[in-house]
């Protein structure tokens, strides 16, 4: 295993629609530990391939910390409700806006041994599967803010 370098903004590669992955083979498998890897060290709750330069619809979430789930070819298959709140990446360093998303998703995916599995969420893991499927059709979170993009330490003096 190992971390891999996070690309950012303004890197043509956040951009470009990503490839399905067609079988699972071992660098594949590699890369899927390397982003999970890469996302615990910059304590990110989400992580999707093109933010390490591969474009594979491959993206990796934990809003917990504790209960990672690996996406390939994610599908979302139902969505509802509304939440209105801050959201950063890691491909935007120091930043954060508020955007609204879905508050409950269903999203169909492939484990990394290639089996189909659902996942449901609410909330936080609602927002980290919208935001890091964005990522596998080339769309960045900036694009969506209402309002501006803050950096994250306005936002930190604005709560005190
Ligand atoms: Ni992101």
């Amino acid at each position: 295993m190992a971390i891999r370098n996070i690309r950012e903004i303004g890197d043509g590669v956040l951009n470009k629609k990503c490839k399905e992955v067609k079988e699972m083979t071992p660098r594949t498998k590699e890369l899927i530990e390397d982003m999970l890897e890469t996302m615990y060290e910059a304590n990110g709750v989400g992580l999707a391939a093109p933010q390490v330069g591969i474009l594979k619809r491959i993206v990796v979430i934990d809003v917990t910390g504790e209960d990672p789930y690996v996406m390939v070819n994610p599908r979302i298959l139902e969505v509802s409700g509304e939440q209105t709140g801050h959201e950063g990446c890691l491909s935007v360093p120091g930043k954060t806006g508020v955007v609204t998303r879905p508050n409950y998703v269903k999203a169909v995916a492939y484990n990394e041994n290639m089996e189909l599995y659902e996942v449901e969420g609410t909330e936080l893991l609602a927002r980290a599967i919208c935001h890091e499927m964005d990522h596998l059709e080339g769309k960045l979170y900036v694009d969506m803010v209402e309002g501006r993009l803050m950096d994250v330490e306005e936002l930190e003096d604005e709560e005190e």
